[in-house]
């Protein structure tokens, strides 16, 4: 097996890509010598703009591979790269970490023409269901393999713990969990489960002060990034889940603010709706418990639904830390007492980390 060859061709290089050209570098000065993995090399680097490839596909060099990149004179389109790798001449890997959906929908062709994708990208596993069964059925029929450990929980293992208890036969009867660092370490803030936490305007402007929120922080609280992640693990569990939106999704923007023009905007006429939020907060007190933000599936009513509840305060949802994610695996095998992973759920290396470990996989596979 040492004499065989992996190209490995990478779309992306933004926060979670840097730190994965990063692993890669370490993994393939490791796996240089063990016999019992291909020899892989890095073919293509691209970013929205610029296209750094090697057109006989020689191994391009890990040393200031970002400096190359941003000089870079070409720009591949997607239909392009996708024309480069299906002519290469030995197995390719392709590691999409952009957030694209028009990458995203390229991944059934991708896969029929046998190159296997890892990604941390949640739009093609969470878009419409026909996307997702046409990726596993160009999949099935090529041999490629297709891995997203990272497009849930960011590395932690979620999806493989999820597809293992599936695949050895227990029965999965619900998920439940924070999956959004940003409202993790919103709730934790705003409604600690010590002490009374600040006003809720206040927590959303320290948190994108802080660099937890997207640049415009109702891309949070609208609630769809929770919901693209539920859609994946109950379709995982074997609920065909439609899309993202088939499902009850409360949305913490007021309706007032849904249309305001700016992030900005938003940030500063939040407080006027400060006393619906404290209301929550304090109907959940008055029952000795504290409010979170979870994504629950409900294998046996068939239920996907994200929004607030309360918890106790001795729960572990209630319990969680600073922006870290917790999934609770409720199955037939574990009891009452759920399977619990929990730990940061964001951040370029740990995410990274589950798309190298994909990696891995797929060339233990090939
Ligand atoms: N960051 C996290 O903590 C985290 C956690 C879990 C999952 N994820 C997922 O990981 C992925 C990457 O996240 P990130 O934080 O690294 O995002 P990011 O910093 O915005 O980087 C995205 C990269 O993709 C490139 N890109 C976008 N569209 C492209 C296209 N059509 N062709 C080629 N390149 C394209 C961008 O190019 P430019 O450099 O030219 O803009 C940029 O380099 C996303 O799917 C995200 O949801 C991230």
């Amino acid at each position: 097996m040492a004499s065989k060859n992996v190209f490995i061709a990478v779309i992306g290089a933004g926060g979670v890509g840097k730190c994965f050209l990063s692993q890669l570098e370490t993994l393939s000065k490791r796996l240089s010598t063990n016999p019992s993995f291909p020899k892989i090399s890095l073919v293509l680097v691209s970013r929205s703009t610029k296209t750094l490839y090697s057109p006989k596909y020689e191994a391009l060099a890990f040393e200031n591979l970002a400096t190359s990149l941003a000089s870079a004179s070409t720009a591949l389109s997607l239909a392009e790269v996708i024309e480069y790798l299906s002519a290469a001449p030995a197995k390719v890997i392709l590691v999409d970490n952009t957030s694209s959906q028009d990458v995203a929908d390229q991944y059934p062709q991708v896969l029929s023409k046998g190159i296997s994708i890892v990604t941390p990208n949640k739009k093609a596993f969470s878009g419409s269901y026909k996307l997702w069964q046409d990726i596993f059925s160009s999949a099935a029929s090529s041999g490629a393999k297709v891995y997203h450990e990272s497009s849930v929980g960011a590395g932690l293992p979620t999806i493989s713990t999820l597809k293992e208890l599936v695949d050895t036969g227990d029965e999965v009867t619900r998920i439940e969990g924070v999956f959004s660092g940003t409202m993790s370490f919103l709730f934790n803030s705003f409604a600690p489960t010590e002490g009374s936490g600040g006003k809720w305007s206040a927590e959303v402007k320290k948190a994108k002060e802080l660099g937890y929120t997207e640049p415009d922080p109702r891309d949070d609280l609208n609630g769809l990034d929770v919901a693209r992640k539920l859609t994946i693990l109950a379709r995982l569990a074997g609920l065909p889940v439609e899309s993202p939106t088939s499902f009850p999704v409360q949305s913490l923007i007021p309706k007032e603010l849904e249309s305001v023009a700016s992030g900005d905007e938003f940030l500063q006429r939040l407080p006027e709706f400060d006393a619906q939020m404290e209301e929550t907060k304090v109907a959940a007190e008055k029952e000795g418990k504290v409010v979170r933000f979870v994504g629950s599936i409900d294998m046996g009513k068939k239920q996907v639904k994200v929004g607030l509840e309360k918890f106790d305060r001795s729960h572990p949802i209630a319990a969680l830390k600073g922006s870290d994610n917790i999934i609770s695996f409720y199955t037939k095998r574990y009891g009452s007492n759920p399977l619990i992973i929990q730990g940061a759920g964001a951040g370029g290396d740990v995410t990274a980390m589950g798309v190298t470990g994909d990696l891995i996989k797929v060339l233990e596979r090939s």
